[in-house]
């Protein structure tokens, strides 16, 4: 039986399902280095491709493709999206990753939110009591984001990211359920 989306609500932005009205301009921003840069994620997927991992991703844990629409309350407007994926095939290690596409909403928390809606559901539903995130030492706003839903650092992998012509370190980071506590019902 294929696995369902859930819709996760928060105060201003939901996390729901990517339906079709979203697909063009998910495949816009994620294709788009100006966007997810410095995020890890620099290939150039064909739409039909990007369907297709969309399709199939809620089966796939190991999928990194988009799995949460992230979406303005109020106005229903797409802002955009998260994922996570098995990262390790021994660890019980869920990472995740995030891209607010419309860079006019940036800056408002809006992104902290929806991180802490996703984390908070995989620490509800997911196999471990933990969830995972990395990101590149230079991307400060990634860093500011996962601190402020309570992420500890962990650790710096180094020289382990190509991008923009040169090898990056990655920052590792993680919070566990005891670190976050249960969300109001
Ligand atoms: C990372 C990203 C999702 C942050 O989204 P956002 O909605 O702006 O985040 P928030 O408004 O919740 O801010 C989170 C923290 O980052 C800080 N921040 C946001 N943009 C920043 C910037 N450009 N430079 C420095 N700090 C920044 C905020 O001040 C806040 O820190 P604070 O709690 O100390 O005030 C967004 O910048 C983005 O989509 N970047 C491109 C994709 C990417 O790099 N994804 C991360 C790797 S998976």
């Amino acid at each position: 039986m294929s696995v369902r989306t859930p819709t996760l609500e928060g105060a201003r932005v939901n996390l729901r399902a990517p339906e079709a009205r979203d697909h063009e301009q998910m495949f816009s921003w994620y294709n788009d280095p100006e966007i997810v840069s410095p995020f890890d994620r620099f290939e150039l997927d064909g739409f039909d491709d990007f369907l297709a991992s969309l399709r199939a991703t809620p089966d796939d844990p190991r999928s990194t493709a988009p799995r949460f629409v992230i979406e303005d309350r109020a106005r229903h407007e797409m802002l955009g999206f998260v994922g996570h994926y098995e990262a390790h095939p021994v660890l019980a290690e869920v990472d995740i990753w995030y891209v607010m596409g419309r860079v006019a909403s940036r800056g408002q928390g809006l992104g902290s939110e929806a991180v802490g809606l996703l984390v908070d559901h995989l620490l509800a539903t997911g196999p471990a009591p933990r969830v995972g995130a990395t990101s590149d030492v230079e991307n400060v706003a990634s860093t500011k984001l996962l601190e402020r839903v309570g992420f500890r650092r962990e650790g710096t992998i180094r020289s382990v990211l190509f991008h923009h012509g040169r090898w990056h370190d990655v920052f590792l980071y993680g919070i566990t359920k005891a670190e976050r506590p249960t969300p109001a019902p």
